[in-house]
């Protein structure tokens, strides 16, 4: 399939993450039957890779309370901090190019990562990544942006449209830029940055969260990033909103909340083309793609058309004819208020 001028081989990608952040990382995702990997983001700011120093992941399950270390399952959420990769950028080219070689020779096309920090600084390393890489994710969303002032989460689309026209003037293969899910308007932001020459937008990165421990304290001891398979109804919010506004012509990546071929089915069905995936790769290793890839596959199989499929069926509620009797009815007479 093609993906805004980017071969790939399937729909299933694995999103950037520290999983991304070693040569043997991106191998390893590569080889278990990715249709893409995104590498773990870097930007020109030091104080973005002590960051990651100090990070820490706390898995959470359906009672909202800390899994034990090694405890996890695929339905948990993900309260964490992280920060940047921490290679200097020579080496980290040659990490790229090294993984983008080996995937290149299985079509698995291996993506560089940008967490926007300065635009310009992000045009340079994007310029050299194109020597490199295929194609190049710029991350304008990053949930950490309050916390961690190296990297940021842009809100208002007239600033998605400087920064990414910024980087898309440098960046000589496709450009994809990735979106937060907590902006008033998404549909916006995803329009100012195809406008600016986005190749395809990402939708939608993950939220900033908070969670007491009611121990004492709380988890992580800070504020972090929140993901957590109740996000999915929120990010295919996003991406149906997106498609219909922009139309099949504008790819759609979508991220935040799949767990199982089923969601990824659902991301397709909204509109996305593809789907990034890293928590369940953190819980039960990338072996898990191979459910995902063969899922989806059988699902698709003989499927024309599936891309924005549900979009058929919904309708702003002005569409929607009266209900012959209250709906609400049977849950007040089940509450036993009635
Ligand atoms: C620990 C961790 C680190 C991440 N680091 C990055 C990053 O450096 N750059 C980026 O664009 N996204 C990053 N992400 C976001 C993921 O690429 C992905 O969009 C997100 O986790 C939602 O997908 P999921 O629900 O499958 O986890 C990170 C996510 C996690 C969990």
């Amino acid at each position: 399939m093609d993906l805004g001028g980017l071969a790939t081989a399937n729909p299933v990608w694995v999103g950037s993450s520290e999983l991304t952040m070693t040569r043997e990382g991106l191998l390893a995702c590569v080889d278990a039957g990715a249709g893409a990997v995104v590498a773990k983001s870097v930007n020109e700011s030091a104080a973005a890779r002590r960051q990651l120093d100090i990070a820490a992941y706390a898995f959470v399950g359906d009672d909202r309370r800390v899994r034990a270390p090694g405890a996890a399952k695929r339905g948990d959420g993900l309260l964490n901090r992280s920060g940047l990769a921490q290679a200097e950028l020579d080496d980290w080219l040659d990490i790229l190019a090294g993984a983008a070689e080996h995937g290149a020779a299985r079509g698995c096309p291996v993506i560089g990562s940008i967490t926007l920090g300065d635009a310009a600084a992000a045009a340079r390393i994007g310029r050299a990544m194109s020597g490199v890489v295929p194609a190049v994710e710029l991350n304008v969303g990053a949930p950490h942006g309050r916390e961690a002032r190296a990297v940021r989460r842009l809100t208002e689309a007239d600033a998605v449209h400087d920064a990414v026209r910024t980087v898309r003037a440098a960046v000589g293969v496709p450009l994809f830029v990735k979106l937060p899910g907590q902006a008033s308007d998404v549909v916006a932001l995803a329009r100012a940055a195809r406008t600016a020459g986005a190749d395809a937008v990402g939708l939608v990165g993950r939220y900033p969260g908070f969670l007491p421990d009611l121990d004492g304290g709380a988890v992580l001891s800070s504020w972090g990033a929140w993901g957590s398979p109740g996000c999915l109804p929120m990010s295919l919010y996003w991406v149906s909103k997106t498609r219909l506004a922009l139309g099949p012509d504008v790819p759609l990546i979508g991220t935040n909340g799949a767990r199982t071929a089923a969601d990824v089915l659902r991301f397709l069905a909204s509109g996305a083309s593809a789907v990034e995936v890293v928590t369940a790769l953190w819980i039960e290793g990338p072996g898990v793609l191979a459910e995902l890839v063969a899922g989806v596959e059988a699902y698709l199989s003989g499927r024309d058309d599936f891309v924005g499929s549900a979009l058929a069926g919904a309708r702003d509620y002005a569409g929607i004819p009266p209900n012959p009797s209250p709906a609400w009815l049977p849950y007040l007479a089940s509450s036993g208020r009635n």
